[in-house]
Formats: structure tokens, sequence, C-alpha cells
């Protein structure tokens, strides 16, 4: 366990040290690669019906703009970029909050972020933010095309990457050699301040603990009368053997001032 923590020690101290954290930098050519992304427009209709509403400052997206400011505020003091999302089983709200999240962090100017479907075997982004028929991201992590043609420009600072179909393999594609480069590659591109990650479910399958080593942090998401204790406790010990735990979220609250999400570490 040692070996591995100082391997992904060195593997974290090497992004820092290629500018990882939350500041906008723009390196020559990252504001014409934004330009250059193909643009969707979301809609609001579909957002709302899939319970996104971050995507403007409003008393539902209230709980999420409170979460943002605090995992920034962490994320710039600890030089982190790559948050993973994550929950002990399927069905926790995990894709919601990612979208949430990503909506919230896009309404601040200064940050760049990126949005990426990592659940390979029950891919569900591109249908909550109502985007059909996306250029299937897997093609980029697989190594079989670039990150430019695979990616969708939301505004002005906001990427995503989403899959339409799910994909067999996820397991041996998400421990490939060449993921590393893959995102190292998408962060010189796109030099984003924020790159959220929506994985899979803890308990089912190894696909998320296999990608855990890639990401600076972890956001745990649980669903509110489903999840146990335990589970909750499992999957935070995991966490926090390979990565950073920025807290966990309690998620379909029933009776909570704060619309449905509670937030605690
Ligand atoms: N706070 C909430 N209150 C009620 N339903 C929710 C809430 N968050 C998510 N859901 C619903 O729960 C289901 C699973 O959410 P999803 O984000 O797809 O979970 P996951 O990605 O963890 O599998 C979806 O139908 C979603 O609309
Ligand atoms: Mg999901």
């Amino acid at each position: 366990m040692e070996k591995i923590q100082s391997a992904i020690a060195k593997a974290r101290a090497r992004r820092q040290a290629s500018g990882a954290g939350v500041a906008r930098l723009s390196p020559p050519g990252v504001d014409a690669a934004w330009s250059a992304l193909k643009e969707t427009r979301l809609v609001t209709r579909d957002l709302r019906r899939n319970r996104i509403f971050a995507d403007h400052g409003c008393a539902e997206s209230t709980p999420f703009d409170m979460l943002r400011t605090r995992m920034l505020r962490q994320m710039r003091a600890e030089k982190w970029r790559r948050v993973a999302i994550t929950s002990p089983h399927p069905g926790c709200g995990k894709s919601t909050v990612a979208a949430n999240l990503a909506l919230s962090f896009a309404r601040q100017p200064d940050i760049r972020t990126v949005l990426c479907e990592i659940d390979m075997r029950r891919p569900s982004l591109a249908r909550l933010l109502g985007v059909w028929a996306p250029p299937q991201f897997s093609r980029v992590l697989a190594g079989e095309e670039t990150p430019e043609d695979h990616l969708l420009r939301v505004g002005e600072n906001l990427a995503l990457a989403l899959n339409a179909e799910p994909v067999s393999g996820a397991s041996e594609m998400l421990q490939a050699p060449s993921l590393p480069q893959t995102l190292d590659r998408i962060e010189r591109l796109l030099a984003p301040s924020v790159v959220l990650f929506d994985l899979p479910p803890m308990l089912r399958s190894d696909d998320a603990m296999a990608f855990l080593d890639k990401v600076d942090c972890a956001l745990l998401v649980a669903e509110a009368d489903v999840t146990t204790i335990d589970d909750i406790d499992r999957c935070e010990r995991e966490l926090a053997e390979q990565t950073n735990v920025l807290g966990v979220v309690l998620n379909k609250l029933r009776h909570h001032e704060a619309n449905g999400y509670g937030y605690g570490d």
C-alpha cells in the first residue's frame, strides 16, 4: 500500500508542477482551442426535468453553489484540479450532482471546467443534460480519437466529455497505460481549473478504484434512507486510501432546508 501511495503522491506532484490547481492560466493556444470546440446549447426544459438547476442562481442551485465555493477554497489551497464524484451504489445521484456542480462552476467566469463521463457501463450525463448523440468520448480514452473532436463546449468555459453508448471492457479501459497521457493531453489543450469526473459506483465493480489514482480528490454521494452507514464508512475508507476525500454529499434528503442535499465531511 505504501508503495502505491508514494507512486500516487509522485504522479500528483508531477501534475501540480505542471501547473495544476485552481487558477485560470491561458497558455498560448488555449483560448483558440476552447473556441474551436463544437458548441452545444443546453435546453432549460431538459435540465429541469432531470433536476439540474445550477445553470442559474436560484434556491435550488444554492446547495451546489455552496459546495462549489467550499470545494474551490480547498482545491485552491491544495493545488488540486481533478475531482472524482462517486457513490457506494448506482442511483445515488452522482451524475445529477456532477452536472449541477459543473454548471455551478461554469457560472464563475474565471474558472474553466471540464465534465467527463467515466461511468462507462451506465453513461447518463448526456441524457441528463439533454445532449443527444454526443461524440463517444470513450474513443478518446481508448486512444482512437483526439479530444479536440470529442469535447463539446457549453458557453465560454465548460467542456463536456460524454458517451452515448455503454462501453464493454470498461475496467480495462480505465486501467489502460495510455489513459494518464490522454488526460494530460486534455488538460494541456484546455488548461481547465477544475476537471469533474463522473465515476462508476464503488461497490459494484473495480472500475472506480481503477480510476482513483488519476484524481486529486473525491466527493462521495450517498442516497438518504438507502445507503447504509456501513457502506458510506467502507467507501470513505477505500477512497481515503487512494485519494483525498473532499466530503460526503447526502442526496435525496426528503425533509431538508437545502432542497434535498446535505453535505458534511
Ligand atoms: N435530490 C434528488 N431528489 C430526488 N431524485 C433525485 C435527486 N438526485 C437525483 N435524483 C434522481 O435519482 C435518479 C438517479 O440519479 P443519477 O444522478 O442518475 O444517479 P447515479 O449517477 O448515481 O446513478 C435519477 O432519476 C435522478 O433524477
Ligand atoms: Mg450516473
